[in-house]
């Protein structure tokens, strides 16, 4: 499986995703900023692997830091902060990865400065590991969706590329190839950066798992010939009612969906559940370069010059169109997503199916 991101010997190495599957090429990250630039030209991206990235990005800004106090060092480390939340806001990953790291810092008051960078790269590290094993539950919560013989619709690429690795929307497709079921997969090419046709379709077939690509507007006629069994798509920001935000395309492919009555789920770790925000309205939506738009891969112009571009990298799905939402702690009705909320909760009564 490929990996997108580690960190090696001080530094943070991360694999150029914007120029897949052309070249194979990675970069090294000495400091937070190299990183904060990689995450806005989207040589990683993906929810989850920007989130690990802004947190190895912490512990590489914490390590240039000259302080005495523990209170001194936090407060020279706000600026990295911001730095990383301005790369991309639709995704709620970067802010989990701040927020785990302030409470982190918080309760390690009484180290040494020198001790706690130490311990920030360790936990920066754990939250790379601990992605992985999130992202395997997730797989075997949502592998009972997949009977054999079906066909599964993804879009945009929810992979390993776009986590610590074994992805989210893919982990269910990981988990019943293990399981022995026999089935296909549709990825929509998804314009305009292209990441099921250079990324989905890249690392499905390095993993032996079949896959076919269609263009992004080839969906809505599979449906309709009966061709495409389930939908599962990954997320940026999932909130409390259960509405979704993901890349752009989304949306329509869930109405689509609903139309030709075709499961749509959402594989979506906690670390990319806002409990903050309560419906989708309130999503800050990125937009992006037109020149995504009216060029191919940056060089090729495809529009005429002066045309008047929007280019919405995300959309919002409203949560009546979404079947289930699978997290790491079982799979829910998006109506039943607030529970999830409170960690003492007591689940049990809410999740759809067992899976395990
Ligand atoms: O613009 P991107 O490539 O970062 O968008 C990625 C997506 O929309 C993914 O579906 C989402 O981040 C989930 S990744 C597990």
């Amino acid at each position: 499986m490929v990996k997108t991101i580690d960190w090696v010997d001080g530094s943070v190495i991360m694999l150029d995703q914007s120029k897949l599957p052309l070249e194979v090429i990675y970069i090294e990250c000495r400091d937070h900023l190299k990183v904060a630039e990689g995450i806005k030209k989207l040589w990683i991206r993906g929810a989850p692997a920007i989130g690990i990235a802004a947190s190895m990005a912490i512990a590489l800004a914490a390590r240039e830091i000259k302080a005495v106090t523990v209170e001194d060092f936090r407060l020279k480390l706000e600026p990295a902060f911001t730095t990383l939340l301005e790369t991309r806001p639709t995704a709620v990953n970067i802010r989990w990865a701040v927020d785990r790291f302030r409470a982190f810092i918080g309760n390690h008051r009484d180290s040494s400065v020198e001790r706690l960078k130490e311990l920030l790269i360790e936990e920066a590290r754990r939250v790379l590991a601990e992605d992985i094993e999130v992202n395997r539950a997730i797989g075997l919560w949502g592998a009972q969706f997949i009977k054999d013989g079906d066909t599964v619709l993804t879009h945009c690429n929810a992979g390993s590329l776009a986590t610590g690795g074994y992805g989210t929307a893919t982990a269910p497709m990981r988990v019943a190839k293990e399981q022995g079921k026999k089935f296909n997969v549709i990825a929509d090419e998804t314009r305009p950066v292209l990441q099921g046709a250079r990324l989905t379709a890249w690392e499905l077939m390095e993993d032996g798992i079949p896959v076919t690509l269609i263009t992004d507007n080839t969906a809505g006629a599979l449906m309709q010939k009966g061709e495409i069994d389930l939908a599962i798509v990954g997320t940026d920001r999932t909130v409390l009612n259960g509405d979704v935000a993901n890349k752009i395309g989304t949306y329509s492919v869930a109405v689509l969906c609903k139309e030709h009555s075709i499961p749509f789920y959402v594989a979506a770790p906690l670390s990319s559940i806002d409990f903050t925000i309560p419906s989708g309205e309130f999503i800050p939506i990125e937009e992006r370069d037109p020149e995504e738009v009216t060029h191919v891969f940056g060089t090729c112009r495809i529009a005429p010059e002066g045309v008047r571009v929007r280019n919405l990298a995300f959309d919002v799905t409203p949560a009546r169109y979404v079947t289930a939402i699978i997290t790491e702690k079982g799979a829910f009705r998006p109506s039943d997503l607030k529970e999830l909320s409170d960690p003492d909760r007591d689940l049990r009564g809410f999740r759809i199916g067992n899976g395990r």
